[in-house]
């Protein structure tokens, strides 16, 4: 798959991190998040990559900021992008089998890189479900047409 990846100040070491395991697993990665320390605003990575999830630059995506809160916040507000915080391996497959989430986000923060590379894996070898779980995502996306 083409991964995006997009990561704040915060979490440069992390990006670096799960860069290579995506590239080990066969993944070609997208890298737009910042390559320095020096502090930066989220939310305009967050668009950023959120933008090139929702027009199809990118199958999806994964979003690192201090706790991948701010982050996903940012790219959950273009259109079509359901990101999703992600702290353990459970919540990362099941945000994929349910919600169909195309981005997956996490704190550099709040979880070690062993953990990260554990729910990334977890996220990439999962599939939506569909069936009820499709009707609910559909409903989604009609919210974003009633802004
Ligand atoms: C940056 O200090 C921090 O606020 C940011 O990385 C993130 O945690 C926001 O949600």
């Amino acid at each position: 798959m083409k991964i995006g990846i997009g990561n704040d100040h915060t979490a440069v070491d992390m990006k670096n991190a799960i860069s290579e395991y995506m590239k080990e697993l066969g993944h070609e990665v997208v890298n737009y998040g910042v390559d320095t320390t020096e502090s930066c605003h989220y939310p305009e990575i967050g668009e950023k990559v959120g933008r090139a999830v929702a027009q199809g630059e990118v199958d999806c995506a994964v979003l690192i900021c201090g706790t991948g809160v701010g982050i996903s916040l940012a790219a959950n507000k273009v259109n079509g992008v359901r990101a999703a915080v992600c702290s353990d391996t459970t919540t990362a497959h099941l945000v994929k089998e349910h919600n169909n989430a195309n981005i997956i986000a996490f704190g550099a923060r709040i979880v070690g890189i062993e953990k990260a590379k554990d729910i990334v894996k977890a996220y990439l070898d999962a599939e939506f479900q569909g069936g009820r779980h499709a009707i609910r995502v559909d409903m989604i996306a009609e919210i974003e047409q009633r802004k």
